[in-house]
């Protein structure tokens, strides 16, 4: 086992990372890493810190000095603040858009690169985020960059957020989809962009049993028996 045995999965927010990730690792019996929950605990912290109108280099030092910690759970991550598991604080509504501008800091992605790396030191990983195959684990054996089209990536946020009771509008979902795109794909420290040996998979007319038949079907052809057939 090496630490190339390392599957990542790019790609723009609410396109399905997450659940394929935890899916596909669940198969093989690997981990499964979130790393938008680490900027996300960067940024509650910084909320409840209150700094937000503070420089950005005041905000990178920020996310330096921060004791953060991830634990692999079973259902998910658990992101640790001093200690404390903050969780459930990392979904609330604002905490993802934040997290997106605090991503442009170089320092800030800095400060989380040691974390993520670590995850996948002993490999038998799957891992997904904005630049994992790219920045964090470029020579990872397989790599898949999820996509789908906003509208559809848009309502599946919006069913998501309205099984745990936030009722937000199909509009005001969209639109903060839409400048989460703008600004994770613009920002000039490891934007989103798809690796270019990545296999690309557009989901916008494929449920998530479909998707990770074809994510199977590529890990069996790379890991073979650690991939074995159900
Ligand atoms: O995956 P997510 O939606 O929870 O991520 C929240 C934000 O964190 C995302 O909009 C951009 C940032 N992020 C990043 O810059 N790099 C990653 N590898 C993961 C997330």
């Amino acid at each position: 086992m090496d630490s190339t045995d390392v599957i990542t999965i790019d790609g723009p927010a609410a396109s399905g990372k997450s659940t394929l990730a935890k899916r596909l690792a669940l198969r093989a019996g690997w981990s499964f890493l979130e790393t938008g929950a680490l900027y996300r605990g960067v940024a509650h912290a910084a909320m409840k810190a209150g700094v937000l109108g503070e420089s950005r280099e005041f905000l990178g030092k920020f996310a330096w000095d921060l004791n953060l910690a991830l634990k692999f759970g079973e259902e998910r991550n658990l992101v640790f603040l001093d200690g404390e598991d903050a969780t459930d604080l990392l979904r609330l509504p604002g905490v993802a858009e934040l997290a997106s501008e605090l991503s442009s800091i170089p320092e800030v992605r800095h400060s989380l690169t040691h974390i993520q790396r670590k995850a996948g030191e002993k490999g038998r990983l799957v891992t997904e985020g904005r630049d994992q195959g790219t920045a964090i684990f470029p020579e990872a054996r397989l790599k898949f960059f999820l996509t789908a089209d906003a509208g559809v990536r848009a309502e599946r946020r919006r069913t998501e957020l309205l099984a745990k009771g936030i009722v937000v509008s199909p509009e005001e979902v969209l639109r903060d989809l839409v400048a989460r795109d703008e600004i994770d794909r613009n920002k000039s420290v490891a934007p989103l962009v798809e690796p270019e040996d990545s296999v690309r998979i557009d989901s916008s007319r494929l449920n998530p049993d479909e998707v990770l038949e074809i994510m199977l079907a590529r890990a069996r052809e790379t890991f073979g028996e650690n991939f074995a057939n159900p």
